[in-house]
C-alpha cells in the first residue's frame, strides 16, 4: 500500500525508482499550451445547426491530429465539477479507505493501483490510478468505492452522460466514414471503463513522467482534465500541450478507431507530464468492444485500391498483445500491419 503516491508524505527528491533514463525524459517542463487542437463547439446544435458541417470538422481533426476539444457538449458544469472534487476526496482519503480496493492484478474489477504495472515494470510512472467498469451502471456500482459518501451518485450519473457523448460522437464519426446509422453502438461500445487518475506534485518533473508516450487501446476515450495542464500530444514529432479549457472534454480517437477506418483516423500517441506545485486530478471514460469482438477494417471502405492496412482480430487478443508491447516500446500495430 505504501506503493501509492499519494500516500507518501512529502517526497523531498524524486525516489531512483521513478527516474527516468535520459532518453525518456522530458526534460524542459515549460510548453506552452497549443492552440493549433482543434477545438470543436455543440453549442449550436438547438440553432438548427449545420450537421454535415460538425461531421466535417470531428473528421478532420481525427485524422490531423487524433485529438480534439468539445465544449458546450451538454455534461452540466455542476457535474463536471462534482467529479473532479469526489476524485480528488478519494485520493485524499487517509490510507486504509484505499487500501481494500489496491490491487496488482488488472483482471480485478474495481481497483486502485499505482503507475502503471508496479512489480514488473522497469522504472515507475507518478501517477495514482481507480479504475472500474461503469455499464451497465447497476452491474457495476456495487463494486465502486463506498467513501467519498458521493462517489456512487456522482460518477454513476457522470458515465452514462458521459457514454450518451461519446456514442454521439461516434454516430458523428460513423457518418463522416459513409457508415450505416448507430454502426458502433452494438458489442463495438459495449465495454465503458472511468479511470481515476491522480497525479501527485512531484520534486523534479524533468526527470519523471505521470504516463509514458501511448496511445489508448479502445475506440474513444473522454478526459476531463480540470485545470492543471499536463497531458501532450505527439504532432508532426512535436509535443503539443493540451490547454486546460474550462468544462471542456478532451477527446482521443484510439487505436481501435484507426484500424476500422483503415488508417483513415489516426491515434495519437500522448503521455502526462508532472508538476511540481500542485495535483493534477483527470477522470478518463474509455469505450471499448467487447472482449470476443472481431476487429478489422471495414469493408465498406475497401475496394480493389485500398486494400486493408491491418488484419483481423479479436479484441481479447489485441488487449494482451497491447499491454505487452506497450511497456517494452514495441508499437503495439506492429504485429497487425498487413506487408504487401
Ligand atoms: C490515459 C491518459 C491523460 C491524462 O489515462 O490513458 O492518457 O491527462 N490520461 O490523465
Ligand atoms: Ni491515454
Amino acid at each position: 500500500m505504501e506503493k501509492l503516491i499519494s500516500g507518501r508524505s512529502h517526497l523531498p527528491f524524486v525516489p531512483e525508482s521513478f527516474i527516468l533514463p535520459p532518453e525518456s525524459r522530458p526534460g524542459q517542463t515549460k510548453f506552452p499550451p497549443c492552440d493549433s487542437i482543434p477545438v470543436i463547439d455543440l453549442g449550436g446544435q438547438q440553432l438548427g445547426f449545420d450537421r454535415a458541417q460538425l461531421v466535417k470538422q470531428i473528421i478532420q481533426a481525427s485524422q490531423e491530429f487524433g485529438f480534439f476539444q468539445l465544449t458546450n457538449h451538454g455534461v452540466s458544469e455542476k457535474l463536471m465539477h462534482d467529479v473532479l472534487d469526489v476524485a480528488n476526496e478519494f485520493f485524499g482519503l487517509p490510507a486504509k479507505d484505499k487500501e481494500s480496493l489496491y490491487s496488482e492484478d488488472p483482471k480485478q474489477t474495481c481497483r486502485v493501483h499505482t503507475s502503471i504495472n508496479y512489480d514488473r515494470e522497469k522504472v515507475h510512472y507518478w501517477r495514482d490510478n481507480l479504475r472500474h467498469p461503469c455499464h451497465p451502471l447497476e452491474e457495476h456500482m456495487p463494486f465502486w468505492p463506498e467513501k467519498p459518501p458521493h462517489y456512487r451518485e456522482v460518477i454513476g450519473s457522470y458515465s452514462a452522460g458521459v457514454r450518451k457523448l461519446s456514442l454521439w460522437i461516434l454516430d458523428l464519426i460513423g457518418e463522416g466514414l459513409g457508415l450505416e446509422s448507430g454502426y458502433f453502438r452494438d458489442e463495438l461500445s459495449q465495454v465503458q471503463f472511468i479511470s481515476v487518475n491522480h497525479y501527485p506534485p512531484c520534486p523534479d518533473p524533468s526527470l519523471t513522467l505521470g504516463l509514458p508516450k501511448h496511445c489508448d487501446p479502445n475506440l474513444i476515450t473522454l478526459v476531463l482534465q480540470g485545470k492543471v495542464q499536463g497531458l501532450q500530444v505527439l504532432k508532426d514529432g512535436q509535443w503539443l500541450a493540451v490547454e486546460p479549457l474550462p468544462n471542456a472534454f478532451v477527446v482521443n480517437i484510439g487505436y481501435m478507431l484507426q484500424i476500422m477506418s483503415n488508417g483513415k483516423l489516426s491515434s495519437a500517441e500522448h503521455r502526462v507530464m508532472t508538476n511540481k506545485e500542485v495535483a493534477r486530478t483527470t477522470v478518463s471514460s474509455f469505450l471499448y468492444p467487447s472482449n470476443t469482438c472481431r476487429v478489422g477494417p471495414l469493408k465498406t471502405l475497401l475496394c480493389d485500391c485500398i486494400r486493408p492496412l491491418y488484419r483481423d482480430f479479436v479484441f481479447k487478443d489485441f488487449l494482451s498483445t497491447y499491454a505487452d508491447d506497450t511497456p517494452v516500446g514495441v508499437p503495439p500495430l506492429e504485429r497487425y500491419k498487413i506487408q504487401y
